[in-house]
């Protein structure tokens, strides 16, 4: 099998790059022969299964040149996050619609219409919204980032619906403990306030403390997304659209995990501000979502935030959980 990963040597990329070479391949498909890292920058991974492709993905040479011959799974992660798709109007709507549509046009010329998986967000949420989001509820973007996303899943639906590829859209929660520095996202607070006090540094919290917030690790992220790839397109019926399991927890719960795992000194480091910009992206995301669904077709949350600190202060296994190559769910 091949597979295609836009994004590939990005913080969720790599690891999916690693999880799909170590754990058995893709569920129901088997085993990856080969990965192609297409971003604009290096695939960490060195693997002799993975080649990395260096190029943008609106570049139409580029894009042809990736998706060419035999490609049975797409990953399109490559994206640009939601400080920057704000902060750049131009840029966002271009890499995040115009560029994804480029790739599902090159899917469409393929032999076979490939697995298609596209990473939205959360983020396609916003406006008034009931405190737990139903699977029905239309997306109402309160960001550039979520607009261009909630155009990508459109576009990712509608070349489904029309044979061109085998779509699933999966909508992320915010993943925390990202490791390394403070990225573009406006959510990039919600990692830095565990990830600097552990690391010694001091941080600071710009929402509420009452702020809800939808949170997945990068083990239970990646799983799931190995799910994705292998899941029967049939399974799914019209709706392509997931909304992935997570976990509710709100700042002062984050910060009450920080100071139970690591003490009060690590919390001390964590300064309670307000950001406008932040607070106007970030609250207006959904905190809980029903995934009655997601979990029936076998995806999977965190138990509960401690344990995802503790992943992170384990030095993040990029293990598969057990059970997930089976399809086996485990509760919300
Ligand atoms: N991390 C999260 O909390 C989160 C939450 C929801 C959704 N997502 C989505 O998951 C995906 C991956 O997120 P991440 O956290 O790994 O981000 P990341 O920034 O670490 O990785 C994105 C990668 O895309 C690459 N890229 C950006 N523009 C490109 C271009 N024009 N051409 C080629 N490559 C390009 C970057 O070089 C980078 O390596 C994104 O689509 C993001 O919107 C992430």
């Amino acid at each position: 099998m091949r597979v295609v990963v836009t994004g590939g040597a990005g913080f969720l990329g790599s690891r999916l790059i690693e999880a799909l070479l170590t754990g058995g391949g893709l569920p129901g498909k088997g085993a990856v022969e080969s990965i192609l890292s297409f971003d604009r920058v290096a695939c960490p991974v060195k693997d002799p299964r993975v080649e990395s492709r260096i190029g943008s993905i609106d570049d139409p040479d580029c894009v042809a040149a990736a998706l060419s011959g035999e490609v049975d799974v797409v990953y399109h992660l490559a994206a640009v996050l939601s400080g920057q798709s704000e902060a750049e109007f131009e840029t966002g709507l271009h890499i995040n619609v115009d560029a994804t549509r480029l790739l599902l046009e090159a899917c469409r010329k393929l032999p076979r219409p490939p697995r298609f998986i596209l990473t939205s967000s959360l983020a396609v949420f916003g406006g008034p919204m009931p405190e737990v989001v139903p699977e029905t509820l239309a997306p109402m973007p309160q960001s550039s980032y979520g607009v261009g996303k909630a155009i990508g899943e459109l576009l990712v639906c509608e070349y489904s619906r029309k044979g061109f590829v085998d779509g699933i859209v999966c909508r992320l929660p915010t993943i925390a403990v990202r490791p390394g520095k403070p990225n573009s996202a406006a959510s990039s607070f919600v990692s830095g306030i565990i990830r600097e006090p552990l690391n010694g540094e001091d941080s600071a919290c710009p929402v509420p403390l009452d702020t809800r917030l939808w949170i997945s690790s990068p083990e239970t992220a990646i799983a799931n997304l190995v799910l994705a790839g292998g899941i029967e397109g049939a399974r799914l019926g019209i709706n392509r659209v997931l909304n992935l399991p997570g976990i509710t927890v709100t700042a002062a719960e984050m910060l009450d995990s920080l100071t139970r795992l690591a003490g009060q000194a690590a919390r001390d480091r964590v300064a309670l501000t307000s950001d406008p910009k932040v607070i106007d992206i970030v609250c207006s995301w959904p905190g809980a979502f029903d995934v009655a669904r997601p979990v029936a077709l076998g995806f999977v949350a965190d138990t509960a935030f401690d344990a995802v600190v503790r992943q992170y202060m384990d030095g993040l296994p990029r293990q598969i959980p057990k059970g997930m190559d089976t399809g086996a769910s485990t509760a919300v």
